[in-house]
């Protein structure tokens, strides 16, 4: 089965996208991932100026199921690659030599400086990677910066810097979105007014994984003190169902949707096709599972298309979508059956009751 997509211009192999984060550290796990059988990659994101990240250990903290102690949410409070932009700018050039057919996207952060964004937009896009994904999303640290979800979660600045880089990009630009506001909808247009042609959701949620009741600190601990997190895994999927649904139904329709969160399989992957993501990115999924989960989200999606008599992965795109309601219109469906309901049973009752001539003389015209 071909599950290759276009998306922006774009040609995906297949819509399995790694989310940016540890499975995008460097050229040589990305290139693994492609070999795998990824069709494409956000890589970590990168900024300017490297040395400013600073990261803590430890920095993540899991949530167990309590019966099974399977992961279930996870939390991080990691930040941007603390990598330089020169070795990463070799890298892009690298792996797109390398691997001319698989998706390569870029995410960029930078602070609140027009040339900063459109300097290390140029450079980056220079590389000849395929498209740009904006940072206006992760949660904790960079904001101190009044970076990450500083931005995303003001629709005015989210606008304002997107169209910095579209101003100066000739590559595809998305803008990743916070999921820690109130309307996901605004800052996605905001993003689309200043030029982006795809939305992807969603980042981290704000979170703190627990606390320690041995030393009562919240965790993950570092020298003994902490900072609230972002969250992911399998518990955060309903909300990002939630959320990638309301971009779909409420932007334009050649906006694409690249939808993340908890994504761990081939079911996973397809509630979000379902519900209007165009690709999927999986980053918590990778970490814990590796990257041959590719294998199952070939195998899984391949075998529902064939169950359900589709031919392309777009063809599925959005498909259940026209079945979101109002609640107002459930009731009254839900009357509605009913009395159809109720007339089926006294129809019913009717010709239990009557003589089958009798019914026969009834429903005779002559
Ligand atoms: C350890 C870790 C590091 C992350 N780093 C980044 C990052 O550098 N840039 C980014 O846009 N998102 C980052 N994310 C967010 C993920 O790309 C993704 O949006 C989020 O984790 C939800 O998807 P998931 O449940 O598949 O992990 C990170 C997530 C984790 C768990």
């Amino acid at each position: 089965m071909d599950l290759s997509i276009t998306v922006n211009g774009i040609k995906f192999p297949n819509p399995f996208v790694l989310g940016s984060g540890p499975p995008g550290t460097n050229a040589r796990v990305l290139a693994k991932s492609f070999d795998a059988g990824w069709g494409g990659a956000v890589a970590k994101t990168v900024s300017l100026e490297s040395a400013k990240v600073v990261n803590v250990v430890p920095r993540y903290g899991k949530l167990r199921s309590r019966s099974t102690g399977e992961v279930i949410g996870f939390e991080n409070i990691e930040l941007i690659s603390d990598r330089p932009i020169e070795v990463w700018l070799e890298e892009f050039r690298e792996i797109k030599k390398e691997y001319p057919n698989n998706v390569l996207i870029a995410s960029i952060m930078e602070e609140y400086e027009k040339s900063r964004w459109q300097e290390l937009t140029k450079m980056v896009q220079d590389t000849g990677v395929d498209a740009f994904e904006l940072n206006f999303s992760c949660p904790h640290g960079m904001t101190e910066r009044k970076m990450g979800s500083e931005m995303g979660e003001h629709p005015d600045l989210t606008e304002e810097v997107t169209s910095w880089v579209t101003e100066v990009s000739k590559i595809p630009v998305w803008a990743k979105m916070t999921p820690n506001i109130t309307n996901i909808r605004e800052p996605a247009v905001a993003a689309v007014r200043g030029g982006a042609v795809g939305i992807s959701a969603i980042n981290t949620i704000l979170s703190v994984i627990g606390v320690d009741l041995e030393t009562l600190r919240p965790m993950p601990t570092v020298e003994g003190h902490a900072v609230p997190g972002g969250y992911s895994c399998q518990a955060v999927r309903p909300i990002a169902l939630r959320m990638v649904s309301q971009l779909a139904l409420g932007l334009p329709e050649e906006i694409s949707i690249s939808g993340i969160g908890g994504i761990e399989n081939s079911h996973d992957a397809l509630q979000f096709f379902l519900l209007g993501a165009s690709t999927v990115q999986i980053c918590t999924g990778v970490m814990l599972q590796g990257v041959k989960m590719v294998d199952e989200l070939n195998a899984g999606v391949t075998k529902f298309m064939t169950d359900k008599g589709f031919e392309s992965v777009e063809e599925m795109v959005g498909k259940s979508l026209p079945y979101f309601s109002t609640h107002m219109d459930l009731v009254q469906k839900m009357k509605a059956a009913k009395r159809s309901k109720a007339g089926e049973a006294s129809r019913d009752n009717e010709w239990a009751q009557k003589d089958i001539t009798e019914k026969t003389a009834e429903l005779t015209s002559n």
